[in-house]
């Protein structure tokens, strides 16, 4: 979960016989490597470094952004004119890194690695996994040379792994339907994503044919990752059909809480947002506003469809009671 994997939660998930991530889109070639450092001196376990792959530049529209400027400034502070000009940190150099820390998993979003990156992690015994949110998807990871397939249902929390961000929110599967369907497509072991949070949803997972289950928005009220408290408790309250997938954050789509500003970027009277990563530059004035004055209306607050499932608690004890309630229930 980039911004909101420290290493100490992926410390604890993997002592506690999970597998710990870090989501690498936000962070430099030296703080990839900083955090294996960190998580291999607490940890003997597994660990993956995740890393989105960069869309084609967007296409500005100087007058579409103006109008999202104007939006923006009736909820936060006035946007400056350059806000969107954001530059993706640099793809090469983070797999550089990737290569470098050696980790033995490096995951996808958003894509496939360029061919030439993918031998280079076959050589070096490291493994692939391919997130995907359709079967076509699946399809083509595996014919890339992806190891395993990260089947992300829509119920998931974030930003929706859709290689396309046209088709994202047309291409809406849930995981119940998803899952089984890319488990006869590929022959590569399938690792189910999406509003799994407790033991029923593992073992509903295993039995619909994954090899493991992927939580992210069921540790986000653990200790660990030290979200902004307003943000944990209104997970604890959030219901399925209180989150909502939309582009009103970061111009790609992604499932978070329908706070008050969600509900009014997305309603008809709102310009429609700028491209990713134009409009995460011009939220974030708003974004920071709302961080800083405790306002979870106006925070972004990514929440997946069973966010009310997270414990507020350890992240080892998480791991070791969604192991032994799914391992009950499949007895
Ligand atoms: C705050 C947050 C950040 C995320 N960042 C990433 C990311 O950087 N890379 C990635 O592959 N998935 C990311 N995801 C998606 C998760 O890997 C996973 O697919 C999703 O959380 C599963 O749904 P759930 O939240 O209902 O468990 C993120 C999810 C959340 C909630």
């Amino acid at each position: 979960m980039a911004g909101a994997c420290p290493a100490p939660l992926s410390i604890a998930v993997a002592n506690a016989g999970g597998l710990g991530a870090c989501g690498a889109l936000l962070l430099q070639p030296q703080a990839i490597l900083r955090w294996a450092v960190e998580f291999r001196s607490g940890s003997n376990g597994g660990f993956q470094l995740n890393l989105w792959v960069p869309d084609p530049p967007p296409r500005r529209d100087p007058a579409r952004e103006s109008e999202v400027r104007a939006f923006l400034a009736q909820w936060g502070p006035a946007v400056p004119e350059d806000a969107g000009h954001v530059t993706p940190l640099d793809f090469a150099a983070q797999c550089e890194a990737l290569l470098e820390a050696g980790p033995p998993i490096v995951s996808s979003i958003m894509g496939l690695f360029p061919p030439d990156f993918v031998a280079r992690l076959k050589a070096r015994n490291i493994a692939w996994f391919a997130t995907v949110s359709t079967v076509a998807e699946a399809r083509a990871a595996e014919a890339a040379g992806a190891d395993v397939i990260v089947a992300q249902g829509m119920e998931a929390g974030g930003h929706r792994a859709a290689f396309d961000a046209a088709s994202a929110e047309r291409e809406m599967v849930g995981l119940f339907a998803l899952l089984p369907a890319i488990v006869d497509a590929v022959r590569v072991p399938v690792v189910a994503t999406g509003g799994i949070a407790d033991g029923r949803g593992v073992a509903a997972a295993l039995l619909l044919g994954a090899s493991a289950a992927q939580i992210g928005t069921g540790f986000l009220r653990c200790l660990e990752p030290h979200i902004h408290p307003a943000w944990a408790d209104a997970l604890g309250r959030t219901m399925p059909e209180g989150t909502r997938v939309s582009r009103v954050f970061s111009g790609r789509p992604g499932r978070s809480i329908a706070t008050a500003y969600v509900r009014a970027a997305t309603s008809d009277a709102a310009p429609a947002p700028a491209p990713y990563p134009v409009q995460r530059g011009l939220t974030a004035a708003l974004r920071d506003a709302g961080n800083k004055a405790g306002d979870i209306e106006r925070m972004q607050v990514w929440a997946g469809q069973s966010a009310a499932l997270a414990r507020a608690a350890p992240a080892g004890s998480v791991v070791q009671r969604l192991w032994a309630e799914a391992t009950a229930l499949l007895a």
